[in-house]
Parts: structure tokens; sequence; C-alpha cells
């Protein structure tokens, strides 16, 4: 039996999502969605042939769904999946799980008091091919210990509404995640530090930043986000351990031989690089849903993602190096 889901924000990922399910994913539909913008909210229910809710807490206490995906824009994220909790139903929040790390512990606060495991967190690096054979290598210690990675994010371009914050909460809060996730451990400190700016940015955007972060047992991260290069979207993960250097490998294109050039197209932007890593962690996800459990990102990932970037952006702003403190994890959430 499929399981029904229900979709609260029908915007550009929120579409994404929907397709993916109803035409390429198995064992799942999404039978109904809301979204706060009416008319359009009922033409993408109408394409898609789902029940349109003007409200999305009714459509997520309906009887009509099993299961919540939360895609709206991120203030919103906590009032869904705080409903959705309240109604005892598996849940899959867009990253951010919330913007202020408050929020997240209110999210965390509500998940363990209602006894059962439901929220997962859109963190879909975790299933990227190329980041899974990172982590099984890693894991073995097959190179001994990892000490250092050198990471980049960078974009082609942004808009004039993304400014110096954003590099920190909206494009490394990626690699906030991922790298922990690989290195199976938390963070100590957080420093951002400028570089020059290039001509391409704007007044609000402080562009390239490099983020450096050190884990609890030493490691040392660093990672550029430089989101004008004006010609690639390039994500790079550089592992040196002690008796190898590991690099992240993005998933190939055709090599072409013209104009006197060999070479590949590349990847132009995430929906394209990352595509393969979404549908794996949607697919996963409902099989998961509907086996009982949640084994991708907890609600206390995105709690801790938060923590680390609000850190990394007081490390920004007060220009210093800035210690990553947070509560001790919930018994509730080891595995
Ligand atoms: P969008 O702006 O295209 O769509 C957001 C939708 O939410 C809009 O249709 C809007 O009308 C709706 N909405 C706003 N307030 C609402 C409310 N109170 N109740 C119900 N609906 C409401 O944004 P986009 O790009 O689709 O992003 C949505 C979320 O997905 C964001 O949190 C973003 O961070 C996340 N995202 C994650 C990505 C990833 O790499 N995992 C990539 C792109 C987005």
């Amino acid at each position: 039996k499929d399981l029904r889901i229900g979709v609260v924000g029908t915007g550009a990922i929120g579409r994404t999502h929907i397709e993916r399910i109803n035409n390429k994913l198995q064992g799942a539909k999404v039978v109904a969605c809301a979204d706060v913008n009416v008319d359009f909210g009922k033409s993408v229910a109408e394409k898609y042939d789902c029940k349109f809710y003007a409200d999305g807490e009714e459509m997520i206490a309906s009887d009509d769904i099993d299961a919540v995906i939360v895609t709206t824009i991120d203030p919103y994220h906590e009032q869904y999946v705080m409903a959705a909790i309240k109604a005892g139903k598996y849940v899959f929040c867009e990253k951010p799980l919330a913007p202020e790390a408050e929020a997240c512990k209110r999210i965390v606060e509500a998940e363990v008091a209602g006894g059962k495991q439901l929220v997962q967190v859109g963190f879909m690096r975790r299933y990227d091919t190329g980041y899974r054979q990172l982590k099984a290598a890693i894991e073995n210690r097959t190179y001994g210990e990892p000490l250092m990675l050198h990471c980049a994010h960078r974009n082609p371009a942004v808009d004039e509404s993304y400014d110096t914050p954003m590099a920190v909460e909206n494009s490394m809060i990626h690699e906030i995640d991922v790298l922990r996730w690989l290195l199976n451990e938390d963070y100590a400190t957080a420093e951002v530090v400028f570089a020059k700016n290039t001509r391409r940015t704007h007044a609000n955007l402080m562009d390239p930043q490099i983020m450096i972060l050190t884990t609890k047992s030493g490691v040392r991260i660093d990672v550029e986000a430089f989101v004008n290069t004006g010609h690639c979207y390039d994500i790079k993960c550089e592992v040196v351990c002690e008796d190898a250097i590991l690099n992240l490998p993005e998933p190939s294109n055709i090599e072409v031989c013209a104009n006197a050039t060999r070479g590949h197209a590349i990847h132009s932007d995430w929906s394209t690089r990352f595509v393969d890593a979404y549908n794996t962690e949607i697919q996963e996800w409902i099989d998961a849903t509907k086996e009982g459990r949640v084994d991708g990102p907890t609600a206390w990932d995105g709690y801790v993602g938060q923590v680390t970037a609000k850190a990394a952006s007081k490390a920004r702003d007060e220009k210093k190096v800035v210690e990553i403190t947070f509560d001790e994890m919930p018994e509730f959430y080891k595995k």
C-alpha cells in the first residue's frame, strides 16, 4: 500500500519532491498539498491530481495523509513540524529545521516528550554516492586518522537578496551537517574570515568567505564559500588522512572533444549535481517511514547544525574564534 503524503509548501523544491515521489520513486503518492499562496497551490494540486488545503495544519491533522513533507520558507518549518509531531505523523522537513537554534530545540523537546522519533531533516548530501564512499573510507580507518579537511562551496552567482550571513547559514550549513556526519564527531570551535572581495559581489555580501571549524578530537576543517564565481558550481571535499588524501568525486559527464579542447561539462547548480542524492534521500525516507523508523538526519542533527551555524555567524561578526556548546544529546537519539 502506498504511503499517502501531504506536502506543505508548493514552491520550487516542494514541487520537485512531488514530481519525484509521484513519477519516479516507489511506494508513496502525494495525495494532498497546502500553501498560503492559494491560487498557485491550487494549480499545483490540479497538476498532480491531489487535494488542496489552504490551511497546512488542517492537512497535517487530516486522516487523508500518513506522512508530511515540509517545504515552506524557513520561518514556518517549526509550526508544521510541531503539527506533525502532535498528529503522531512522520515528517520530512527541508533544511534548516528552523532558522533559530532555540526553535530547533523546541522541536527536539516536543519530539522527545512525544516519545517517538518522527522528524527527518533534508540534509541530502548524506545521500550523495561520493560522500558515502568518503564516509566508508573514513569509518574503516583504512587510511589512518583524518587530520584536516579542505572544502569548497562555489556557486556561479547569487542575487542581491543573498547577504553575508547567508554564506554560513544557507550555503555552508550543508558542509556543517555533512562533515560532522563524515567524521562522526561534534565541532569544538568556529571562525569565519574574509578573502579579498570579488568584483562580482554587492554591498551586503562579503564574498568569498572561509569558515574554519575544529572538531572535538582536533580535526581542522576549512570551507571556502565563493558564491559569485561567475562560471561554476563546484563542491569540493578533500580529506587529508595520516596515510592518504581522499577527494570527493563528482557524478560524471561524457567527455567531449571539440574546438581543440578535450573535456567534460560540469554541473551548473545543485539541482543537477545532487539530483541522485535527492532521489535516494526521499526513497529511503519513504522506505523507513513505512517500516516505522527514522534513519536519516534527525531533529537533533538539525539542532546541532543550527547551533554551529549561529556560532560561526557570531565568530564572523565578532571576528574571533567561538566555542560551540550545546546540551548533551538525549538518550532518545542514540541509536
Ligand atoms: P520557495 O519560495 O520556492 O517555496 C516556498 C513555498 O512556501 C511558497 O510556495 C510559499 O507560498 C510557501 N509558504 C510560505 N509561507 C507559508 C506558510 N506559512 N504556510 C504554507 N506555505 C507557505 O522556496 P524553495 O526554494 O522551494 O525552498 C523551500 C525550503 O526548502 C526552504 O526551507 C529551503 O531552505 C529548502 N531548500 C533546500 C534545498 C536543499 O538543498 N536541501 C534546496 C532548496 C531549498
